[in-house]
């Protein structure tokens, strides 16, 4: 069976996991977080190489503040409480996204946790917080504007993977699949110019109960599907 090399996951129903059970949205969130754990471990045992997870995006601050400060510290207890197994497990963390709108001090405890697993090659777990796709394009093209006054590098130059490695994922091969779980069928300004060409995967189950079974039955239907990448 083909095992996708890199998997994006939109992991969203968090609320409505909570709404249906008659609790408060933030025991969504609770076990949501179990299953990003879970989840990595499953996609490392089968194959896959890279995951990409999009926990928090540009425009989620427009929440209420109590949902942000549950949804902070709980990165932070995530980041604490994973790092041993991260580096036991041979796993790599990556940040991607804004640096500049989240607490220092997280950013410190994700930056301090990114140095240890540096060397990590089993497995890379890319962890998407304050982060849009369209803040990522603008960026890139700051820096390559930048670049190009100083004379890094010739118009004619700028070419696809020039571009690519101006953006968040730099080198990271694109994904070849997205799962967005809950049912919704939208982006929402996830990676947009890295998913050109990833088969799309929209579950019913919310987030929550998004277990072990459900990622291999996104691989099996990943197996199935031909990609053509406008080749016949
Ligand atoms: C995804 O679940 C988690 C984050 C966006 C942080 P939601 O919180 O979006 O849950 P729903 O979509 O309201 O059910
Ligand atoms: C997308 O989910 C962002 C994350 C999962 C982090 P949202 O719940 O924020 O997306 P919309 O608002 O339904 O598009
Ligand atoms: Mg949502």
């Amino acid at each position: 069976m083909e095992v996708p090399h890199h998997i994006a996951i939109i992991m969203d129903g968090n609320g409505r996991w909570a709404r249906k059970r008659g609790l408060p949205r933030t025991a969504g969130h609770r076990e949501g977080i179990k299953r990003v754990k879970e989840i990595t471990k499953e996609a490392k045992r089968l194959g896959v190489k890279i995951l990409t997870i999009f926990a928090f995006s540009t425009e989620n601050w427009s929440r209420p503040k109590k949902e942000l400060s549950f949804l902070f510290s709980s990165l932070e207890n995530f980041l604490e409480s994973y790092k041993k197994e991260l580096i036991r497990e041979d796993i790599r963390l990556v940040m991607i996204g804004r640096r500049d709108r989240i607490n220092p001090e997280i950013i410190k405890k994700i930056e301090e946790t990114e140095r240890e697993t540096a060397r990590n090659k089993s497995f890379m777990l890319v962890i998407a917080l304050d982060y849009g796709g369209r803040w990522d394009i603008v960026e890139a093209t700051k820096k390559i504007m930048r670049d190009y006054e100083n004379k890094k590098f010739k118009l004619e130059e700028l070419s696809e993977d020039v571009v690519s490695a101006y953006l968040s994922l730099r080198s990271i091969p694109d994904p070849d699949l997205l799962i967005r779980t809950s049912g919704e069928q939208r982006m929402s300004n996830f990676l947009l110019w890295n998913l050109a060409y990833a088969e799309f995967y929209f579950p019913q189950v919310s987030w929550p109960d998004f277990k072990k079974e459900e990622l291999r039955k996104a691989l099996q239907t990943f197996a199935q599907r031909e990609r053509r990448f406008g080749s016949l």
